[in-house]
């Protein structure tokens, strides 16, 4: 497709010697008018003519310098349109060879992007926000990293802060009354939970957690700091069960627990700016200058502890140094916006230029039915028990529509949890993630199911035509590429990936790939609705079997980038 688009603007560029990187292309309204549309507005005033005649004349002139491609003048547009057979042969061939690497390119040229993504916190459930961003993180290591850019993924793992000295307070009171070893989470949210209600009536308990907190801090290797070393495995533990049910890996997991040791050089480096000062004992950077009543950033409390804000200016100044990277993106729920500004705020104020590379990827939240989810109230909605919810479904769905599919229950595995992963990232990320069970699971409609059973289609059609020594393996027989001028829908969707994937990666977006997934479905679907692909005249039918190769294989692709899994058959 870009081949295509490139010829047109070298075409442009030289009929008009605007510069060819300058002569933007645009899909038409209508397919039928053509595959791209070059509008001659933007070429008015530099020409001084109305733009329909600038259209006429450029007609004209490009016609004569294309083999391949025909111009026609559409009103103030210039359409183009690629000959079929052309256009169906480079787009299949390149579709197909590409595989799973199809968008493949070398943009990134090796240049680091670090992605700070999933970063649930110790001894508490994962929650859907956690499950939003491990989803979110992982399409955009994986989209970065099919672009050429060298991903850092760090897990940056709440394993540090006072709620910590709570905790070990909580455990040295209450700890023989749960059985943490047997089911960690459950058992150490009941501990916080009974930490909160009953520091309201007892404050020596705030009192023994701030110490516990302070020994913590200290450095010193004893019994707190063992407590807290033990509660992190058995959290991490919990976590990787969900990573692996995800597919979803890290470069580093990095808990802010890592940066304790430079917490002290991060301070300083920032008092060194002189651009912090001192509040009621405590140390902030006032941020006024940078939006009028922005709070200022807190580092360091009137006890001397550190905070989040602290550990995180300590992980920019740690990862810009060994990563040196392009870009960093904290993929991070919406209400934690003002958190990420003043982080900003702070590197702005002290002038570091690589301040403007640090991006907040900001999301909305994920509602289920049963409400939103505080781990205070101790109403927990349990992220496993929402993937497992699905999977049940789909297993249910599966035993109605194909009641002997083999594996049975691993295709409902992948689909139940493909159905949660597409669902997450179906819409732009800021916006809330409303969830319906029945429209989540659906095979029909803008779900995951759907796409996965558009690709379990394409599958199922080149099995019968093998079976029916009817594929070209066996034919041999050369595709008449011509034939697929109805399939241009199919084809135009399907050379759109490369671009669909570099866009979802630089607005840090994946519902760009999404939309276009299941723009691919429909396209591919309503083209079936019309066509038969079996059957037909060999070179036809090779055609055809080789559109729905190339249709399956872009969605498989697509549907690896976002981490759902694509089964054969369901
Ligand atoms: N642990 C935090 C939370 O659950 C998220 C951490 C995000 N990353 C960061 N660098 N602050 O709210």
């Amino acid at each position: 497709m870009k081949r295509f688009a490139d010829e047109i603007r070298a075409a442009i560029a030289a009929a008009t010697g605007i510069d060819a990187s300058e002569v933007r292309l645009e899909k038409p309204r209508d397919i039928a008018m053509g595959d791209f549309a070059f509008p001659c507005f933007a070429l008015a005033k530099t020409l001084r003519q109305a733009p329909p005649a600038i259209a006429a004349d450029l007609a004209g002139k490009l016609n004569g310098s294309f083999s391949k491609i025909e111009a026609v003048a559409t009103g103030p547009y210039l359409n183009f349109k690629v000959e079929v057979a052309a256009l169906s042969q480079a787009i299949i061939e390149s579709a197909i060879e590409g595989g799973l690497s199809y968008g493949k390119s070398d943009e990134g040229g090796g240049r680091k992007v670090v992605i700070d993504f999933s970063s649930p916190n110790i001894a508490k459930p994962m929650h859907v926000g956690h499950l939003r961003s491990t989803i979110l993180g992982a399409a955009l290591h994986r989209m970065h990293a099919l672009l050429g850019y060298e991903p850092v993924g760090i897990n940056h793992i709440g394993d540090w802060g006072s709620q910590f000295g709570k905790l070990v307070a909580a455990i040295a009171r209450w700890g023989d009354t749960v059985d943490i070893d047997a089911d960690p989470i459950p058992a150490l949210l009941a501990l916080y939970v009974r930490f909160h209600d009953e520091a309201e009536g007892d404050p020596t308990l705030e009192e023994e957690a701030r110490a516990a907190f302070r020994e913590l801090e200290s450095g010193v290797d004893g019994e707190v700091r063992s407590t807290w070393r033990k509660i992190t495995e058995l959290s991490l533990a919990e976590f990787n069960k969900t990573y692996e049910r995800l597919g979803v890996e890290f470069d580093l997991v990095r808990g802010e627990a890592w940066y304790e040791d430079k917490l002290e050089a991060t301070l300083e480096r920032i008092q060194a700016s002189g651009i912090t000062e001192e509040s009621d004992g405590a140390t902030i950077v006032d941020l006024s200058s940078i939006r009028k009543k922005m709070a200022p950033c807190l580092l360091k409390k009137t006890d001397g502890t550190t905070l989040y804000a602290t550990r995180d200016m300590a992980a920019l100044f740690s990862r810009q140094a060994e990563f040196d990277f392009h870009r960093l993106l904290w993929v991070v729920g919406s209400d934690q916006k003002l958190h990420f500004e003043q982080l900003k705020g702070v590197l702005k104020r002290m002038e570091l230029p690589w301040e403007p590379a640090c991006e907040h990827v900001a999301f909305g939240m994920m509602r289920l039915p049963e409400g939103k989810l505080s781990t205070r109230a101790g109403k927990v909605v349990f992220l496993g028990d929402v993937l497992d919810r699905a999977v049940e479904e789909a297993r249910k769905t599966i035993a109605e529509k194909n009641p002997n599919l083999p594996n049975a229950g691993a295709v409902a595995e992948q689909v139940g949890v493909g159905a949660i992963v597409f669902n997450d990232l179906k819409r732009e990320r800021i916006k809330d993630v409303l969830f319906q069970w029945e429209e989540v699971l659906s095979f029909e409609g803008e779900t995951g199911p759907y796409v996965q059973y558009t690709f379990a289609r394409t599958r199922s059609i080149l099995r019968k035509a093998k079976a029916a020594g009817e594929d070209t393996a066996t034919t041999k027989v050369a595709p008449d590429w011509a034939a697929l001028e109805d399939a241009r829908g199919v084809l135009l969707a399907m050379g759109r990936y490369p671009e669909a994937i570099r866009t979802a990666a630089a607005d840090a977006e994946p519902s760009h790939l999404t939309q276009f997934l299941l723009g691919l479905s429909r396209e591919t679907n309503s083209w079936y609705a019309n066509h038969r692909v079996l059957g037909e005249a060999p070179n036809i039918t090779a055609a055809r079997l080789a559109l729905v190769e190339a249709a399956g294989s872009v969605i498989e692709a697509g549907l690896t980038m976002l981490g759902v899994a694509s089964p054969s058959e369901m």
